[in-house]
């Protein structure tokens, strides 16, 4: 069946998922293609083809956190990086009330804490966000928040130093001093990478000319990619990243938790989440049908499978850990790849959900 999908299965990176043309002329190797410990690039940075988000350590109202999860997390961490994972997503506005800014200060705390060989720990990279916060309003400004970055983490460089979010549909001149901010940092060697959070076509094609004519290059850009946001927009974003040579960072890969299979329309989530998924999850069956059938033929789970269909996208996928359990699981979507075929099958049943994932009301055009 001839099916028309808003995303085709052209990959962008530097390892790539089995194509029809590919099958005809040549079998597939019984060894997988990439490994946990094998890298990708991004910019002049050598990554896992999946990284682990932050964003709930130290945020309690979405994510529930409790400072007693602390020593799970540390497990998590330390779980990741003898498992080859060297890319940990997070961001200064992480963290909620009194505990803004935990998800760095944990990083830097395990970091530091982490008991493995030195050459595992010298090759972390750590992906941080800077929030465009109104009161952020000159380069100086936005170079002073990476120094406090640094400072929490304890640390000397960041990895990639990313705008978290653009102004242009709400402060546009503020926007050209966080980008000469961006440039700051990148001079002062603070950085080793820029990149961007949330950027819409339009706005990623000017950024990156912008700094291109600064002499920075746009390593990264990181939006909202998993089987319920993969619309128009994310697709026109992806062939950007590709011919340009910036790397897609795919952050909700899981679509919140949606796509693990864990939670149901009569078994949702404490919190903010619980209401958004009571929306979503009604119409979610064709997928998680999709997803389950997948899953039980390749003796994987659902998170792997919604984890690799990113990776066979181009992307790569950061999906958010709270315990050694899923950090465990989802270190489980690398070493394999899904077949043509079965990425069309998942976005055949991802099209036929009624509702999608909300998208962050920063994201431009
Ligand atoms: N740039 C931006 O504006 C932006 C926005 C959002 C996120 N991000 C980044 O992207 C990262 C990932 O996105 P996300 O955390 O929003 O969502 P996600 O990765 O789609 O979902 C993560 C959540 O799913 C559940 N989960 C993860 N693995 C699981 C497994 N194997 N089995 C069962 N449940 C599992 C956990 O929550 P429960 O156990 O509570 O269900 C976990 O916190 C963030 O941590 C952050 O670093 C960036």
């Amino acid at each position: 069946m001839a099916l028309s999908l808003p995303l085709s299965t052209k990959p962008n990176l530097h390892f790539s998922c089995s194509s029809a043309a590919d099958s005809s002329s040549f079998k597939s190797p019984k060894f997988p293609r990439f490994w946990p410990w094998q890298k990708v690039k991004v910019g002049p940075l050598s990554v896992s083809p999946m990284g682990f988000g932050t964003w709930a350590w130290g945020n309690k109202i979405l994510w529930g956190y409790e400072e007693s999860m602390d020593s799970q997390l540390q497990q998590s961490f330390d779980f990741a990086l003898r498992n080859g994972i060297n890319l940990f997503d997070t961001a200064d506005s992480y963290g909620t009330g009194r505990l803004n800014g935990q998800s760095e200060k944990l990083l830097g705390k395990f970091i530091r804490e982490f008991r493995g060989r030195t050459k595992v720990q010298d090759d972390i990279v750590i992906a941080t966000k800077f929030a465009a916060y109104p009161w952020r309003l000159t380069p100086g400004q936005f170079v002073n928040a990476c120094k406090s970055s640094l400072e929490r983490m304890q640390i000397e460089q960041i990895g990639i130093g990313q705008l978290h979010w653009s102004t242009a549909n709400y402060a546009p001149l503020q926007e050209r001093a966080l980008w000469d901010g961006l440039v700051a940092m990148y001079e002062k060697g603070l950085v080793r990478a820029v990149g961007v959070s949330n950027y819409g076509p339009k706005q990623l094609l000017k950024v990156h000319n912008y700094l291109e004519a600064r002499g920075v290059p746009l390593s990264s850009a990181q939006v909202q990619f998993s089987l319920l946001s993969m619309g128009s927009d994310q697709m026109e974003i992806r062939n950007i990243c590709d011919s340009l040579g910036i790397s897609l960072i795919a952050y909700s890969p899981l679509a919140l938790g949606m796509l693990t299979g864990k939670y149901s329309p009569t078994n949702l989530p404490k919190g903010p989440r619980g209401f958004l998924f009571s929306q979503v999850l009604p119409g979610l069956q064709p997928l998680m049908n999709s997803l389950r059938d997948i899953s039980q033929k390749r003796r994987k789970t659902i998170p792997q499978v919604a984890i690799n269909w990113c990776i066979c996208k181009g992307a790569i996928p950061i999906p958010g850990v709270k315990s050694l359990k899923q950090a465990d699981e989802n270190v489980g979507a690398l070493g394999w790849q899904l077949s043509d075929n079965e990425l069309l099958e998942l976005e055949y049943g991802a099209l036929q959900s009624p509702q999608k994932m909300i998208q962050n009301i920063f994201q431009t055009s």
